[in-house]
């Protein structure tokens, strides 16, 4: 089959490329290197180093013995899209080219914009360029679990049966994004979903849980490493406290730190896309499915990550400075996830045995960490500067935001730069 990999030069995009190309799969990949350019923005760094594109292709050739096709250009053109497709005319196109971090799209109005204009041009260019130049081809297109929101429901895998009012329905499952960046998401889904009624398109949208780990088997070699960001625009919560930990720095979980996402390991995610790419949907059906293996509070991957770090003679301590989003910091969390386990996916990696692989890896490139030690603490609030008027207006009984409580210097042991 050949693939198209929108985003090739990413976290995921890149060992996705390289478990297709190694599954024996033709694999075309785009890029415009925007994520590069973004964490240097916020004067950070992939702590893994990462190879110029050209370089990675050659160690691609020389290490797999493939080659790796790849167009440089940005989603938000057109014609370049309408190009490759017409050019490549691949079987399906599995597309992660966005801004992908929900703090970066907080970080003020311009931000924002960028985000939703950039994600929702890119999916409208890709769904009319498969219209135009292959219709049949299968789009897999990468949602995220944080478009749901934490519903005091189960969530289901996109739709399910509503009564109201005597009349059912099978409905699209509602939406409660926690971030602009999240709601690109959403208006997203929408647009695929649009598309396949309409156009007869075929696509998957793979609700996607927070991904963790640096490795997959292919990843044989230093140059064939992915990314791995840290800082907190970039960085997930558990790769933050790893670096932490390997700073000698506090553990800093938001808040009361009950928040609860779905996690699935890298491997494990390539292997759910896969098993997507190869048992496609019907043209003119939209599938969803809910990718993660497993629940984690942010508390649970703290602890866990003190319990590994114990392992190589580290010892955190874990502090909680103010939750700078808008969510639940506590709340009930229990999504469905048995679309992938129907084709056959099993989970491969346990969250503890990834989590000492990264420190591994971690502890070669300790340098990288140190020379952007200040990099991991938020600084980006979702909150209007001064919201107590609003939120005791609406809520007599709110308590202060924790921008107005935010301690005037760092907690102990945070970096001072
Ligand atoms: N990593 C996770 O934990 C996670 C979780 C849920 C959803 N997702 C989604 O999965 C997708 C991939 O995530 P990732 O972690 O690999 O992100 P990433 O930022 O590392 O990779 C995205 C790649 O796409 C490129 N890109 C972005 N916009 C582009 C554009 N307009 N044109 C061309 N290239 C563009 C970037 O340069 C980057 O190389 C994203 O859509 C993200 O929202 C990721």
């Amino acid at each position: 089959m050949k693939v198209l990999i929108t985003g090739v030069d990413g976290y995921s995009g890149w060992p996705l490329a390289l478990h297709l190309l190694a599954r024996g799969h033709e694999v075309v990949g785009l890029d415009n290197f925007v994520t590069r350019r973004r964490v240097r923005e916020v004067g950070s760094w992939s702590a893994t180093p990462i190879p110029s594109f050209p370089r990675r292709q050659v160690a691609v050739r020389e290490v797999l013995g493939k080659e790796l096709v790849f167009h440089r250009g940005s989603l938000t053109d057109w014609e370049f899209v309408r190009n490759v497709l017409s050019t490549e005319r691949p079987d399906a196109v599995v597309h992660l080219a966005e801004q992908r971090s929900a703090p970066y799209s907080m970080i003020d109005v311009h931000h924002a914009v960028t985000t939703q204009v950039e994600n929702l041009t890119g999916t409208l260019h890709l769904l009319y360029g498969l219209r135009e130049c292959c219709p049949g081809a299968h789009l897999v297109k990468m949602g995220t679990m944080g478009e749901y929101g934490t519903p005091n429901t189960d969530i289901p895998e996109g739709f399910f049966d509503v009564e109201f009012r005597g009349r059912k329905d099978h409905l699209p499952f509602p939406r409660q994004a926690g971030s602009w960046y999240h709601w690109s998401k959403v208006f997203d889904s929408g647009d695929v979903m649009f598309a396949t009624r309409i156009w007869g398109l075929r696509a998957t949208d793979v609700m996607q849980g927070v991904i963790y780990g640096v490795r997959t088997p292919e990843i044989t070699d230093d140059r064939l490493l992915t990314r791995f960001d840290f800082d907190e625009t970039w960085g997930t919560a558990l790769n933050r406290f790893i670096a932490q930990a390997v700073l000698g720095l506090p553990l800093t979980p938001y808040g009361k730190g009950e928040q609860k996402r779905g996690f699935i390991a890298l491997e494990d995610s390539m292997q759910s896309l896969t098993i997507a790419l190869e048992h496609p949907p019907s043209p003119g059906e939209y599938r969803v499915f809910n990718q993660f293996d497993a629940a984690y509070s942010v508390n649970e991957l703290a602890e866990l990550t003190a319990r590994v770090a114990r392992e190589f003679g580290l010892n955190p301590t874990i502090d909680h400075p103010p939750d700078p989003r808008v969510e639940a910091e506590q709340h009930y969390y229990h999504p469905l996830h048995d679309h992938l386990l129907a084709l056959g996916y099993h989970r491969t990696r346990e969250l503890e045995e990834v989590v000492r692989e990264i420190f591994h890896d971690l502890l070669r490139f300790r340098r990288r960490l140190q020379a952007r030690r200040h990099v991991v603490l938020p600084t980006v609030q979702w909150r209007m500067p001064d919201s107590r008027p609003l939120l005791a207006a609406r809520h007599p009984t709110a308590p202060a935001p924790p921008s107005e409580n935010a301690p005037e210097s760092p907690p102990a042991g945070s970096p001072t730069a």
